[in-house]
Formats: structure tokens, C-alpha cells, sequence
């Protein structure tokens, strides 16, 4: 099967490639990248004014398979990354059973294969997530878990952290941190500030963020191993990460477009939509996030998909916490940061393509001869509403909801398949 993309503006920044060409996909792989490619294919598609990039990978989503998949499955879920120009996923441990053994993980690995993109497992670092029993990270690893974390809960141990990252790492899995301190959050459901005392509930304050974020990276320079820290949302830890990368700690980072596109003035609604972990911040905070995702300080934008149902968002106060998200990152990043000038598509693709499969080690991520072809066709100037709705995801908890966005994917191709097509 051969498959001609022409004349779309390609950009990978993994080999610094930028310009209007052709692209050629036989089967899996990417054959040629030049301009006026000739070639007799089964299929061609007209990409001019279209933008070829490689497939995003989202290092960060909860598809609630096994154990809760009324919520979403490996396959609904991945069709929702379809729909948001990405090819691969690493989804956290947080099920039912936890992914702390091996044989969950192959589970996930062998639903998986009937999937429409790549879904790499994250395993557990304690057993049940309960921060006690370290799981066995070669086992895990063994079975093809690609990191491992306690991602929805924090390892309450520094000393448990610390052999968690030191194990883990000679392994070969890097950690992925939840920065949340739960003595100081007592109960909170929103950020601790004005919104939550004028809405007269408990808020969780950016100091168990900011503390147990201070945490790891002095776990990492001590102990010489590399951290990961998962959905960053406050100034203080864009500081911290600065500090800790000019020392040359082997730290990076993620954040996610909800911190960098909304604040907790969303909260007056009262609407659990907006309730997600770590919360909405203040305007400082989101021009802070903003600030260190233009400059590199951050290294990834995933999105911490996490679906719940209509019901469970319904109650304020007992709402799980989680938004979804894989179906309007690509478009919230081009509006927030592309269309207003402040980065360039080959700094977004740096992010949100490049980084994350470079941290977990991931095939992927680039275009050029040889390479698997795993590809988003994005249409940068279309403009289009969130309807939840009209959503993939099996659970419609966007925050995004009822705002335009600029940018959308026309075409994913995964192993040289199209995976998605926007019929709109
Ligand atoms: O908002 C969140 N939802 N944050 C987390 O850390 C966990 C996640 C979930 O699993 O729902
Ligand atoms: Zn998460």
C-alpha cells in the first residue's frame, strides 16, 4: 500500500524540517520526503495549505481500562486521540486492578492491538498505589510498561520515592511524579484563594504542589537520577523547574492546555467541569505556565485526559476531579500560542510530538525517510466550536466546552493507515 501526501507544509523538529513537500508512506514507513515526489500510489492526498506533522504523543491519559470502562476503554479512547491528531498514548495505572502487576499491563498491551493508535502502558511504582510496597519495575518493564507512577495520587514517602527512583531507573523506566502533598489538601476541591473562600468551600493549596515538586528535584540531584513531573499548574514550580534545569538536574516536565488557557474564575459557575487535579490557578499562574511552555522550561503539553460520566460531574462537591482533553490539545495549543505569534509550529511539534517520545523512549515522533509513519494532517486555519457532544470520548467532561478554537485535524495516519478523517 503506498500513500502520497502532497504538498503539504511538513515540520519536524526532531531533524529540523521545515518547507512545502511531498511525502511517501509504503506500508508502514515513511519512504520519501521531497519535493515533486513522483510515484504510482493507491492513494493520494492533496495537503496544500495543510500542515504534515508527525503523530502527537500524549504521555498522559486515563482510558479507565480495565475496571471502569462505562467511563472509556482502550478502544473509545483511542479514538478520541485519533480525533486529536494523536498516534500514541501512555495511559496511567490508575484502574481496576491497579496496573502494578505484569499481567494487567499485557492486558492493556493486548486490548490494545485492536486499537486505532499506540497504547503504552504506565505501571504502578507502589503496589495498589497505596505508597507502601514498591511493584517489581523489571517485571513491569518486562511485560512493556513504559514508565511507571502513582499518577492520581502522590508517593507520600520521600524515602519510598527516593528507592522508587533509583530502582525504576535501573530498570529502564523513567518516574513519572504526582506533586500533591494530601496532608495539606485535607478534603480541598479547588484551588485554595479567593474563588474558594467566596464559594465558601475547601481549597487546596499550591504549597502541596510546590513542596513535594521541591521534593523530587532534590531527590533526583541527590540520589543522580531523572524525575519526571506530571501537570504542572503553579508559578512557584516553573521557578523551582528553572532552578533545578540550570543545575543540571535531570528533571523534565509536563503541563496540560487547561493550565495555560483557563483560570479558577471558572469555578464561580460551579460547574465540576472545571474541577480537575492539579486545579485552575490564578491569571499569574497560567501567564507563569505560559512563560515556561514558550520557553522550554516545560518539555511537554499532554493533556491528563480523564474521563467521568455526566452523573458523577453533576455534584459539585463530590465530583471526581478530571477533564478530558485529547480531542481539543492540538487546537487549544495553536489558538493559545501559533495564531497569536508567540511560538513557532516546529516549537509546538518540539512538545507535544517530539519531547514525550523522547523521554519514555518511543519509536516515532518524526518525519523523514525511515521512520514509522505515524502522521497528523492539521488544517491550522479552521475554526471550530467545542460541542461536548460530538466528542469521541465515551464521557463528555471537556472544560473547553462552548469556546472556538483554530486549528483542526483533517487527517491521522498510524503504521501508514488513516486512522481518522474529519468529514466537516
Ligand atoms: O484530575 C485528575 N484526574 N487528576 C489526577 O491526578 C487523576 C485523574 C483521574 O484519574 O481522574
Ligand atoms: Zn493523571
Amino acid at each position: 500500500m503506498k500513500l502520497l501526501l502532497k504538498n503539504g507544509h511538513v515540520v519536524s523538529s526532531f531533524n529540523k524540517l521545515e518547507g512545502d513537500l511531498d511525502v511517501l508512506i509504503e506500508d508502514n514507513v515513511i519512504k520519501q520526503v521531497a519535493e515533486n515526489i513522483e510515484a504510482d500510489a493507491d492513494q493520494v492526498i492533496d495537503c496544500a495549505g495543510l500542515a504534515v506533522i508527525p503523530g502527537i504523543c500524549d504521555m498522559h491519559v486515563h482510558f479507565r481500562d480495565p475496571g471502569q470502562t462505562h467511563k472509556e476503554d482502550i478502544i473509545t479512547g483511542s479514538e478520541a486521540a485519533a480525533a486529536g491528531g494523536v498516534t500514541a498514548v501512555a495511559c496511567m495505572p490508575n484502574t481496576d486492578p491497579v496496573a502494578d502487576d505484569p499481567e494487567v499491563i499485557r492486558y492493556i498491551i493486548n486490548k490494545a492491538k485492536d486499537a486505532k493508535i499506540k497504547v503504552y502502558p504506565v505501571g504502578a511504582i507502589t503496589k495498589g498505589l497505596k505508597g507502601d510496597e514498591l511493584c517489581d519495575f523489571k517485571a513491569l518493564k518486562a511485560a512493556g510498561a513504559v514508565a511507571v507512577s502513582d499518577d492520581g495520587r502522590p508517593v507520600r514517602n520521600a524515602h519510598t520515592m527516593g528507592r522508587a527512583m533509583i530502582d525504576a531507573h535501573y530498570a529502564g523506566l523513567k518516574v513519572i511524579s504526582h506533586c500533591e502533598d494530601l496532608d495539606i489538601i485535607r478534603g480541598g476541591i479547588i484551588n485554595a484563594g479567593v474563588v474558594s473562600i467566596a464559594l465558601g468551600v475547601q481549597g487546596m493549596s499550591r504549597t502541596s504542589e510546590n513542596i513535594i515538586t521541591a521534593r523530587e528535584i532534590q531527590l533526583a540531584n541527590d540520589l543522580e537520577v531523572p524525575i519526571h513531573i506530571a501537570h504542572v499548574s503553579t508559578k512557584e514550580v516553573v521557578d523551582l523547574l528553572r532552578f533545578a534545569t540550570k543545575r543540571g538536574v535531570m528533571v523534565t516536565s509536563e503541563t496540560a492546555p487547561h493550565y495555560f488557557t483557563l483560570t479558577e474564575d471558572r469555578l464561580f459557575t460551579r460547574d465540576a467541569d472545571y474541577r480537575m487535579n492539579p486545579p485552575l490557578r490564578t491569571e499569574e499562574d497560567m501567564k507563569a505556565i505560559s512563560a515556561a511552555v514558550m520557553d522550554g522550561t516545560i518539555d511537554c503539553i499532554v493533556t491528563d485526559h480523564a474521563p467521568h460520566t455526566a452523573e458523577e460531574k453533576a455534584d459539585f462537591l463530590k465530583a471526581p476531579n478530571g477533564v478530558v482533553g485529547l480531542e481539543t490539545s492540538l487546537a487549544a495549543t495553536l489558538t493559545k500560542f501559533y495564531h497569536t505569534k508567540q511560538m513557532k509550529l516546529i516549537q509546538i511539534v518540539r512538545m507535544m510530538c517530539e519531547n514525550p517520545r523522547l523521554i519514555l523512549g518511543l519509536e516515532g515522533g518524526l518525519i523523514k525517510s525511515g521512520a514509522v509513519a505515524d502522521i497528523a494532517i492539521v488544517d491550522l486555519n479552521k475554526e471550530w466550536l467545542v460541542e461536548p457532544e460530538r466528542l469521541h470520548s465515551k464521557s463528555k467532561n471537556t472544560c473547553f466546552k462552548g469556546m472556538m478554537f483554530k486549528g483542526k485535524v483533517k487527517y491521522t495516519i498510524v503504521n501508514g493507515k488513516i486512522v481518522f478523517e474529519d468529514k466537516d
